[in-house]
């Protein structure tokens, strides 16, 4: 088989981390933690394993507290039991030779009753997101929140430094935020959900409070270039009210500002799924990443759609540093071989992406032998 030079198989350093490729696997929510301690499970270990060709791995999305839940079989780490779980996940990626980040969410107000024995979900303001959460009956319509109090948003901070420390514990080699599409972080930057007039709403400053006290809180426990942080300004589809509004830019010029002096491992950056004409953030379509490189001066991380072509030439044109791939990794466990040898791609089964078991999970064949 022909190999090609290819930016995209480089090695990269990140921070004191050596990257065997800039191909990195974006995190995906899988719902294979299908036992009631939503501990991660063998199974997904060897579905992780079966990935560490990639340069960087980024785990699903994963619960820093119960009260972060709110999508079904989503695995957890703030049990002793899921940090063991865990360290079977990094133990078995490691011995492939990969590197894998722990990702660190909270589901807000976007979550739903049936989680918590009927409680509410709480989020910044008693608003509706106007989202779904997948219960263990299916999709459910989002309700009305309960509001945060400060004690509460201080011991949701508490939460992501643990859930931080138990990363370390479990043997992960750095901390992705989930901080797009949706989740407790975009609803406090969001004007739409976020309405509340204390410290933690109304100004873009006090809007922005809750992600830089929660970075401040890991950074307690990970150096800054163990620690990166995944956002989109552009969505426009499942995130309900939460969509971009005139606050939007500015909010992200005073982050990318703020996040700069940081050092941080990476910034992932999401791109427009659909067309933003017509929207708030219309001027953000032409040369999308751009914006975000000439606003940030650490490590870029770019997403969405990219396949081996685009890839390649964003990583030439020196506009970003690595490239994640979600959907791609689903059906091509060994993505990183099949763009060094131009292999063809598989297609993934979206109907098997959250049904737990092996099927569409585990039993995608690799191109290349290992
Ligand atoms: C099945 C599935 C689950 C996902 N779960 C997560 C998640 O847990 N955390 C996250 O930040 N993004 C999640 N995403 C988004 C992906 O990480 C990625 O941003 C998106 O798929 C776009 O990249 P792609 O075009 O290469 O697929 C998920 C996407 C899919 C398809």
């Amino acid at each position: 088989m022909k190999k090609t030079a290819q930016p995209l198989l480089e090695e990269y350093q990140l921070g004191d981390l050596t990257l065997k490729n800039r191909v990195v696997m974006a995190s995906l929510t899988r719902g294979r933690a299908t036992n009631a301690g939503l501990i991660p499970t063998p199974l997904m270990a060897e579905y992780y394993a079966q990935r560490a060709s990639a340069g960087l791995i980024l785990s699903e999305g994963t619960w820093v507290n119960t009260k972060s839940i709110g999508f079904i079989n989503v695995p957890g780490i703030y049990t002793q039991e899921q940090i063991e779980g865990w360290k079977g996940v990094t133990q078995a990626v490691h011995d492939k030779g990969g590197l894998i980040f722990s990702q660190l969410g909270h589901i807000g107000s976007a979550s739903h009753p049936d989680f918590f024995a009927g409680e509410l979900p709480a989020g910044p303001s008693a608003i509706n997101p106007q989202t779904q959460s997948f219960t263990p009956e299916g999709f459910k319509d989002s309700l009305t929140p309960r509001e945060l109090t400060v004690t509460e948003i201080k011991q949701t901070i508490q939460h992501y430094k643990q859930a931080a420390q138990h990363a370390k514990q479990a043997g992960f080699d750095g901390i992705e935020i989930h901080a797009q599409a949706g989740m407790l972080i975009p609803q406090f930057l969001s004007q739409a959900t976020n309405q509340r007039t204390d410290a933690y709403g109304g100004s873009i400053e006090n809007r922005t409070r809750l992600v830089f006290e929660i970075i401040d809180a890991i950074l307690e426990v990970w150096d800054s270039t163990r620690v990166a942080i995944k956002f989109t300004p552009v969505a426009l589809s499942h995130v309900g009210i939460m969509t971009p509004d005139e606050e939007t830019i500015p909010t992200f010029q005073y982050l990318l500002k703020r996040l700069s002096t940081y050092d941080l491992s990476y910034l992932h950056i999401v791109g427009p799924a659909e067309d933003l004409a017509g929207t708030p953030v219309a001027v953000l379509q032409e040369n999308y990443f751009h914006h975000f490189r000439q606003n940030y001066s650490g490590r870029l991380m770019v997403n969405l759609g990219f396949t081996q072509e685009s890839g390649n030439a964003i990583l030439n044109e020196g506009t970003a540093d690595l490239v994640s791939f979600g959907t791609l990794f689903i059906a091509n466990p060994d993505l990183a071989e099949r763009f060094t040898y131009n292999l063809p791609l598989a297609e993934s089964d979206r109907d098997t992406y959250y049904t737990g078991g092996e099927k569409g999970y585990t039993d995608y064949p690799r191109a290349v032998p290992e």
